[in-house]
């Protein structure tokens, strides 16, 4: 099977980016002159994916409306975006089960637009579909992190079994530093198979009280192989206002119109 849905679990409050996001969704904010979401939707199509979920709060109805009206987008794309409410934020895992009909019994991806990624190429999830297709197992994507951090994210115990892929053999999601089994941090790119909406009906509320993603992913492996993998490219974690920014200045200079402008007030900040 070839991936061609991707769920985008938007629902989320973006409370660590107040008052900006108020009014408007984080994944609203722009980069340079794009908003977070589109580049994540990008890097979908250029994965071959076919049909975007969003899953959505009524906060958020106005990224709805960014792709109901973008007329940059092709009108093929918009009849294969759809939209489910997640009516309160119980977590990563209940906001994937949020969209388990739209889905249905195929392998798709989960995007979570707050983690950037730039690969200078086609994208960090067309490099998991082309995996997907040699391996047909769910793979969720790694980075080696500051072991000071570990509490921020999903951490993996895995082998390596090829250059950059990990066979998982535990998961764990956000431990302190001095328990933590690895620095090995799962970032927002998934590609899951459809067992794992079962498996998320049953589990009980994990770390912040909230059913986790990264616990059904645990479940998965009871089952089935998951790989762990290393992508190439740079991310950039938007939820954080130092990540945000740098996103900007990354984006900022891959602009003509703008990069030589920008590195010369760069150097006079420098100097100042
Ligand atoms: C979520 C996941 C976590 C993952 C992280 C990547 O956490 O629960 O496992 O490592 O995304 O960004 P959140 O950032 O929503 O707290």
């Amino acid at each position: 099977m070839i991936i061609q849905k991707a769920v985008f679990p938007v629902a989320g409050l973006g409370t660590r980016f107040l008052p900006a996001t108020k009014v408007i969704p984080k994944e609203m904010l722009p980069i340079v002159d794009k908003p977070i979401i589109q580049y994540a939707t990008e890097e979908a199509i250029n994965a071959g994916i076919k049909e975007l979920i969003f899953v959505i709060s009524k906060k958020k109805m106005s990224i709805r409306d960014h792709y109901s009206e973008a007329i940059e987008l092709n009108a093929e794309l918009l009849k294969k975006e759809k939209h489910v409410d997640q009516p309160q934020a119980l977590g990563l895992g209940h906001a994937v089960l949020c969209a388990r009909e739209l889905v249905g019994n195929e392998p798709f991806a989960v995007v979570l637009p707050d983690d950037m990624i730039d690969d200078n190429s086609r994208g960090c999830l067309s490099q998991m579909v082309n995996l997907y297709q040699q391996y047909k197992t769910s793979i969720v994507a790694v980075e080696n992190i500051d072991p000071l951090e570990t509490d921020k994210y999903g951490i993996v115990s895995a082998e390596p079994i090829a250059n950059s892929l990990h066979k998982i053999f535990d998961l764990v999601e956000k431990p302190s530093p001095k328990v933590s089994p690895s620095t090995m941090a799962v970032v927002g790119r998934y590609i899951l198979t459809s067992s794992i909406f079962n498996l998320l009906e049953n589990l009980e509320k994990g770390a912040d009280g909230e059913i986790q993603l990264t616990d059904g992913i645990k479940k998965i492996l009871e089952m089935e192989t998951v790989m762990a993998y290393e992508f190439s490219g740079k991310r950039y974690d938007c939820g954080s206002k130092l990540g945000y920014l740098k996103a900007n200045l990354n984006y900022a200079l891959k602009d003509p119109d703008i990069r030589a402008d920008l590195l010369t007030h760069i150097a006079k900040l420098k100097a100042s």
